[in-house]
Parts: structure tokens; C-alpha cells; sequence
């Protein structure tokens, strides 16, 4: 039953009534990283250093132009909703809820190979874009029909994650016995024969450990605009451009693969100063307020992703808490930016932060 949400007032808000409904298992694997959970908490303590320089007197005071384009598409607010699987363990509806919170929000979910719901199911619940992200399972093969499957369903763009080839020791959820319910399933895999029978009983089904090589060929092999997720070096991020991607994300996969890996905001100036001319970048990892999101902009990014954040939505409440968390979102922005003297996302730039990295 979706849960009284308007006396929620922060993200932290969520995060801690979330915790409040969750099984402990789940909440571990929701809330937890890898090893000692340092990224995961550096992802949010970066934001803490980076000061924002209000204009005095500056902005019109009109309420202010929130909206961004990203690969073409037009975007009510500078936040999209970042692939995240299983979202089954959250609510009944999964991606569903979450697509449709996307789109009455003005924004777009990426949808993760690992979804419940079959890719086709989650793109035809919505009239608006939705995105693919790509785990590579067992064989080129196999990838080229994953491709397929997003194009076949309309995506309309790939993204490829490639932080994730390989098992991260995610000793928190671990302790907390966390296993994979029965009630959840995985979709894409059953129906690309990547998964047949029981789920493997807390076992990860193994992925292809992905080279330039494969990327090179992922390019070649489909029209869609591409997006390379886990980028955290200015070098890679060139290199994937000179290789035809469209954009990159800046992250860390939330801290969740290499415990000590570089929170992705210290990581996104160097990457923004390299290719930001040429290719889209957004940054994942830590965001928490909206202030957080005009901070991550002054610094590079072209818009941000967000992934625990809207899972406390889906679990307190399905579409209409994913809903609550964006509208919130939303709300801190143009407040953010009224507070700059701004009138729009588009005149955040690297003048309005100082960053005491
Ligand atoms: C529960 C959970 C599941 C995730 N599953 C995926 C996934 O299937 N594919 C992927 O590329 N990233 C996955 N991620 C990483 C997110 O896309 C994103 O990088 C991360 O959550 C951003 O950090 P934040 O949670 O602090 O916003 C997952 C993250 C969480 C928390």
C-alpha cells in the first residue's frame, strides 16, 4: 500500500522511511557497496566540497527553465533515472512504475538488461523515450541479440556499463544474507535464453569481461546513439569518443564494484574538460538534493543520473513515490537556482562553483 509521502521533505527523508519498510536483506543490497563502503560514502561527501557563488542581484526572478536536451531529447528537469536491477524486490510493478514515473516527470529511465520486466513490456508502457543498458552475457552472440531486443522494443539509445564484468565483493548485503527472492525475475534473460530454470541461489550469472575491442563492435553493430556507464579517466572518455560513442557517464556504479574507486564528482572535471565539447556527460554516484545536481552541472556535467534515490520512491510507494522523489528533485532545482541568481540550467556554468577538491 503506497505510503503517506507529503511529510516527506528531503531525500533523506525517503531514504530513512524506505529503511523503515524494507526487509533487512533487501535494504542491504539497496543501501550497500563494496568492502568498506567508502565510495559510497565519499560519492555524497565529494558534493560537500564544492562551494556554489550566488550572482548578486542576478536572475529575473521568474521561475526558473529547468529544462535540458540530452542526445536530442527534450528533458523537464536535468536528472534521469539510472538502470538499477532488481527493482522487483521494491515493488510489484519494478521497471514499469519507474518508466512511467519517468515520463510523467518529463524524463526517461534507463532500463537495465537485468529488469524484471521484459525490455518490449517497459518501453510500451510509456509514449516517451526509454533507454537500454547492456550487461554482456556469455558471448558476442548473445550481446548482438541483447542489441537486438532494445532495438526491436524502440530504445533509443544504448547504454553500455562497463564497470560491472566482474563479481564485486558486496560484503553488507552479503552479511545480510541477502538472496535473490522468488518473486523476482529477470526478464531480458529468460527471454534470451541467458537464463533458463531456478535462479541460480545467490549466485551472479557470469558476465563477459568487456575489452575496447568489444566496444569497438557494439559500435559497428547498431544505429542507436551509444553511452559508455563507468567512465572515471579524461583518456578513456577520449578514447570512447574517437570510437563513435555519444556520451559517457561518469561513475562508479554507486560504489558498488571497487571499494577506494575515485567518487565520480572529483572524477567528472577532468572528463568534462576533455570531451564535454564533443560528447554528452552525465554523472552518477551520490546524489542526494538538488542542490547536489547544480553542483554536479557547474562541474561538467550536461545533466545527472540518479539510482538509490528513486528506489526509496518505488519502495514506499511504486510510480507515485519515484514521482515524489523527482518532483522533489525538481522543486530543489529551481529553488537552487533562484538562490543563484540563475534563470535557467543553461547559464550554469563553472563561474558559479568553487571546488575545494
Ligand atoms: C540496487 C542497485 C542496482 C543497480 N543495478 C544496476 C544495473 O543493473 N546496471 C547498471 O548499469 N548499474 C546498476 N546500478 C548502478 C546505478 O546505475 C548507478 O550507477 C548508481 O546507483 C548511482 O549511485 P546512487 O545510487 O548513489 O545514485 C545499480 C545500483 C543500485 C543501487
Amino acid at each position: 500500500m503506497a505510503r503517506e509521502l507529503s511529510g516527506l521533505l528531503t531525500l533523506a527523508d525517503f531514504e530513512h522511511a524506505a529503511e523503515s519498510v524494507l526487509d533487512a536483506a533487501s535494504w542491504a543490497y539497496v543501501a550497500g557497496g563494496a568492502d568498506t563502503q567508502l565510495t559510497v560514502r565519499a560519492n555524497t561527501d565529494a558534493f560537500d566540497k564544492v562551494w556554489l557563488r550566488p550572482r548578486a542581484l542576478g536572475g529575473s526572478g521568474e521561475k526558473p527553465d529547468t529544462t535540458v536536451t540530452v542526445l536530442g531529447h527534450r528533458l523537464a528537469l536535468p536528472v534521469l533515472l539510472a538502470p538499477t536491477s532488481p527493482q522487483r524486490l521494491l515493488h510489484e510493478d519494478a521497471e514499469i512504475a519507474t518508466a512511467r514515473a519517468a515520463e510523467s516527470a518529463g524524463t526517461l529511465s534507463i532500463v537495465s538488461t537485468d529488469s524484471h520486466h521484459v525490455f518490449a513490456d517497459v518501453a510500451g508502457s510509456v509514449g516517451s523515450d526509454c533507454w537500454f543498458q547492456l550487461y554482456a552475457y556469455r558471448s558476442r552472440d548473445d550481446v548482438a541479440a541483447t542489441i537486438a531486443l532494445a532495438e526491436d522494443a524502440g530504445a533509443t539509445a544504448l547504454v553500455v556499463t562497463v564497470d560491472a564484468s566482474y563479481a564485486a565483493r558486496r560484503i553488507s548485503t552479503r552479511r545480510a544474507g541477502f538472496r535473490t527472492p522468488a518473486h523476482v525475475d529477470f526478464g531480458n534473460l529468460r527471454a534470451l535464453g541467458v537464463l533458463m530454470g531456478e535462479i541460480p541461489d545467490g549466485a551472479r550469472i557470469e558476465r563477459l569481461p568487456l575489452t575496447w575491442d568489444d566496444l569497438e563492435w557494439i559500435r559497428a553493430r547498431t544505429h542507436l546513439p551509444i553511452v559508455v556507464k563507468g567512465v572515471l579517466r579524461a583518456e578513456d572518455a577520449e578514447r570512447c569518443v574517437g570510437l563513435g560513442v555519444d556520451g559517457v557517464i561518469v561513475s562508479n556504479h554507486g560504489g558498488r564494484q571497487l571499494d577506494g574507486a575515485v567518487p565520480s564528482l572529483i572524477a567528472l572535471e577532468q572528463v568534462a574538460a576533455a570531451v564535454s565539447d564533443r560528447a554528452l556527460v552525465l554523472l552518477d554516484g551520490g546524489i542526494r538534493s538538488g542542490v547536489h545536481v547544480v553542483k554536479a552541472l557547474a562541474l561538467g556535467a550536461d545533466a545527472v543520473c540518479i539510482g538509490r534515490p528513486y528506489l526509496w520512491g518505488l519502495g514506499l510507494a511504486g510510480q507515485q513515490g519515484v514521482e515524489a522523489v523527482l518532483d522533489l528533485l525538481r522543486s530543489e532545482i529551481e529553488d537552487t537556482l533562484l538562490q543563484l541568481g540563475a534563470d535557467s540550467i543553461a547559464d550554469i556554468d563553472a563561474d558559479f562553483a568553487i571546488s575545494a577538491h
